[in-house]
Formats: C-alpha cells, structure tokens, sequence
C-alpha cells in the first residue's frame, strides 16, 4: 500500500455518512514519539500531508497508554528520551505482543545503542537531523515489508483453519457443528464475542442466533450488514466504525473495538452471516482473520445446507411410507389401525434390545411398510370372512413377495425390504415365503413377526373376535423358540407392561 493510494482512499468522507465501504484499505497510522515539541509538530504536518494517520506521544509511556488505545502500525520514536525511553518502549510492546514495528530516531552519538534497538527488533533507524522525504521513504518501506509479513500471515492463518473446519465431523447435528464453528473462531481469533445468524425458515424476514459465544450482547445491525454483502464488501472495521455496524456497540462493561464479519452463502443466496467482535482496547482483528471467517463461513453454511436437503429428504421420506400405509389401509377397512400398531410395538421391541435411534427409527417405518404387499391381493381374500381355501391362502401368503417387488425399484425404501419379505418367516423353518430357520431368517423379519403376531392376536378378524393381552402374551411365550425367535419375545414381554400403563395414563387405548 502506498501513501498515495491511501490518501484517496482515506480522503475525507470516507468514515462517516451513506453509501460508504467498510473494509476499505486504512491511510497507515504512525505514532511519532518525541520529547521534542517541535520534532513531533514538523513530523505530524508532514507524514499528514503525505496521507498518514498521525498520532504523537512526548514520552514512552504515553506512548505507551496511547497504543492501548488505539492501533498503530509503525512506531517512530526518539531513542533518548527521560523516564520510559525508546529502547524500553519497544520492549514493552514486544512483551505485550504488538505487531507494530518500531522506527528509532537517533543522534550520532548514540548510533551503537540504535544497532542495538536494531538487533533487539526495531525495524531500522534513522539519523538526525533529517530531511523529512527520508522519514517517509523508510516508513513506506517498513509499511511495504509490514504488508508482506501480513499476507503471508493470512495465508498460513487461511490455511489452518480450512484444515480445522474440515475436521469438522460431519455426522454431527447442526447445532453441535455451528457451536463448534463459534468456538473455534473465538478461540482462534482472540475474539470476545462470536455468533452465527440466519433467517428464521419459518419467518423469512425474522433472524435468529443459531449459535454464539463469548459477548453476544453486542449485536451487529444485520440488515446493514446484508446490504454490505449484496455490494461483496469486505467487513473488517475498527473503532469507531465499529460504532456504525453494532445495534448495541456498549455495554455496561464493554464497547466493540473490532469487529470482522462474513456472510452464510447458500447456493448464492445470502441465509444469514457470521461475525466476531472484539471489546478490548487497542484489539484489532486481522485480515488473515477477515479471510479465515470466510473459509469458515462456508463452511458453517454447507453445514445449515446439509441439514435443510436432509431434513426435506427425511420429510419425503416419511410421507411416501405413510402414504403408501395409508393406501393399503384404505384397501383393507378389517385391518384397519394395523400397520400404526405393528410400527408402535415393534419400535417398542427395538428400544428394549437397546438398538440406536436410527436403527428404531427404520425399525418404525419398516413397521407401516410391513404389508404393503396386500395391496396386490384381491379385495375378496383379503375381507373374506370364512376360512381360505388352500389357492386363496397361496394367494395371500403372496403378499411378502408381492411387498418386496413393490419396494425393489424404491431405492430409498430399500432398506425396509427384510420387513417387508421376511416377516412370516418362522424360527422353526415352518413359515414363508423361504421357509428359512433360526438364525438364517433376517433379523428384521424375526423382529416383525413378534410385533405382528402380537397385534393380530389381539385384534378382530374377519373370522375370530380379539384375544385379551394375556393370552396373547401366552401364547407368544409359547411358540418362543419355535415359531419366534425367542430372544425378540423376551425383549417384547420384558417392556409390554410398562408400555401399557403408560398409553392408559395418556388416555390411549390398549388390548383388553
Ligand atoms: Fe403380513
């Protein structure tokens, strides 16, 4: 950055009033420390002139105090100074961690102890007297150098936490992943305050803190904010900028000093943004900084994006295998209720074997989707009061095969298929459609068929009336082990109970 190009861009105007950009490239501030009044006015009117931000301080520990306060990027100070003098100035800012270089000023007689303050880090030094365009041509040397060491910082900092947001995991709940996000920048960044904001998907106009850490009560105004992002603003602003941007830019305890901030880009559309604030005096975030939020800003938005695609394709999901219950329900007024209760008993089955909520989760559906082959079965077979024929029982027993070749060209309902063909499949090598034994028949099939024999014993038929819940239970501890898989009946009979009284409290109808 030269002084020329700071000039018109710091030209007045440019830190108040409409229609400004935020993030701009700052005129370079300078500090001049001297105890020589004259030195600091001809400096000031100079280094103004050329397009610095001048500050001056008379000794080193005003100097001092003032870089608490307020950011400087170069320091220019007298060597010999009384009380706190240029040497120990430096010193203290090193120990205080300032990226600020330091510019010694120094007589002839002291030019050892200046190769000294070199060897102990102060960027260069210059003789006096001196002609001021030599002032300026070294702090736009040590500006140049200072901008170099800067990006290379951006970069090293950009790259680090590309690499943290990556090992973000991605099996993690949203909310889980965006608290994560804020901590990491507040953590990394030295922030005091981070938050993620989106718009509320069921208010497009409202926003929301998704996640925050730190100072959440200083808030940006988000609405200015999202207009800066419309023009790709870069948001990186200090002091009294910072004043523009906060809805509340003081507490009872803090006033922002920093603040840097980066849109939720989602599909080229801006959902929301994420912003990090300082409160410390004299605190600035960097540019490396600017750029790390954005690498994670994109990151939290994939996030926000991942979940809404898998919420909608969960919501599909659902609603396909209701429907198709629905459908079938629909067909078969007798076994009405059936698939809800199947679906309730045998998710019932799987929290009792400990199964995570996945697993119950697709244990449920495949409960609804059990007899979905019926739907192939002609209506008069399916209703008939009497006795079947042995064709018609052939026929019916066809309706696993029939179910699996509905749900075959799903891919989606995949994953239900042992539900749906294995579910008449006995322990003893006696059931359909494979006659499969033990262990051999899927586990799945094995789970269903304790929740539906359990719900057809305990229901109306067209052809017997509902067995009262003991028996039922009975009968299931007796063909454990022969036509069930014993160790599903346990896990049924161990919970059944307690399932009961519960759906009695909530006033929901059980087995008699
Ligand atoms: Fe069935």
């Amino acid at each position: 950055m030269t002084a020329d190009a700071s000039l018109s861009s710091g030209a007045p105007g440019h830190s108040g009033g409409e229609g400004q950009l935020y993030g701009y490239e700052e005129a370079p501030r300078i500090l001049v420390v001297d105890d020589e009044t004259v030195i600091l006015d001809v400096l000031k009117d100079v280094l103004e002139y050329e397009g610095f931000v001048v500050g001056t301080a008379s000794d080193g520990a005003s100097a001092f105090r003032e870089l608490g306060s307020e950011h400087y990027d170069i320091v220019l100070t007298d060597l010999k100074m009384p009380g706190v003098d240029g040497l120990e100035l430096m010193q203290r800012m090193r120990s205080e961690g300032l990226p600020t270089k330091t510019i010694m000023m120094t007589g002839f007689g002291t030019v050892e102890t200046a190769v000294d303050a070199m060897k102990k880090g102060a960027f260069d030094y210059i003789l006096k007297p001196f002609k001021p365009e030599d002032v300026v041509r070294l702090l736009r040397r040590a500006l140049d150098k200072q901008r170099l060491e800067r990006e290379n910082v951006a970069l090293r900092e950009t790259l680090g936490y590309y690499e943290l947001s990556e090992a973000l995991a991605s099996g993690m709940p949203l909310g889980d992943q965006l608290q994560l996000i804020v901590e990491l920048i507040r953590e990394n960044f030295q922030a005091d305050g981070v938050a993620i904001i989106t718009n509320d998907p069921r208010d497009a106009g409202k926003f929301i803190a998704r996640a925050t850490t730190g100072v959440a009560s200083v808030m940006p105004r988000i609405d200015h904010l999202l207009d800066q992002f419309k023009g790709e603003a870069r948001v990186l602003v200090h002091g009294n900028d910072v004043q523009q941007f906060l809805l509340n830019p003081r507490t009872a305890e803090h006033i922002a000093q920093s603040f840097i901030s980066a849109p939720l880009r989602v599909r080229g559309q801006t959902v929301g943004i994420i912003y990090a604030v300082s409160v410390r005096a004299g605190h600035r975030f960097t540019e490396g900084q600017r750029k790390g939020l954005a690498v994670l800003s994109s990151r939290a938005a994939s996030a926000i994006e991942n979940n809404r695609m898998h919420e909608g394709l969960r919501s599909t999901f659902t609603e396909t295998i209701e429907g198709l219950a629905r459908a079938l329900e629909a067909k078969d007024p007798y076994t009405a209720g059936h698939s809800d209760r199947v679906a309730i008993y045998a998710r019932l089955i799987a929290q009792s074997l400990g199964m995570s909520q996945p697993e119950i989760d697709r244990v449920y559906h495949g409960g609804l989707m059990h007899d979905i082959g019926k739907i192939g079965i002609n209506l008069s077979v399916l209703n008939k009061p009497q006795k079947l024929t042995e064709a018609e029982y052939e026929m019916f027993k066809s309706h696993t095969v029939k179910g699996k070749r509905i749900v075959e060209p799903i891919s989606f309902l995949n994953h239900l298929i042992p539900f749906i063909y294995s579910h008449h499949e006995a322990w003893n090598g006696r059931g359909y459609p494979d006659g499969l034994a033990g262990t051999d028949i899927p586990f799945d099939g094995r789970l269903m068929a304790v929740a539906d024999s359990y719900d057809a014993m305990t229901s109306n038929r067209p052809y017997r009336k509902a067995l009262p819940h003991d028996i039922a239970v009975l009968e299931l501890t007796r063909c454990a082990g022969k036509q069930f898989d014993g160790d599903v009946v346990k896990a049924f009979i161990a919970v059944i109970d307690e399932f009961r009284r519960q759906r009695r409290e909530q006033g929901l109808s059980t087995p008699d």
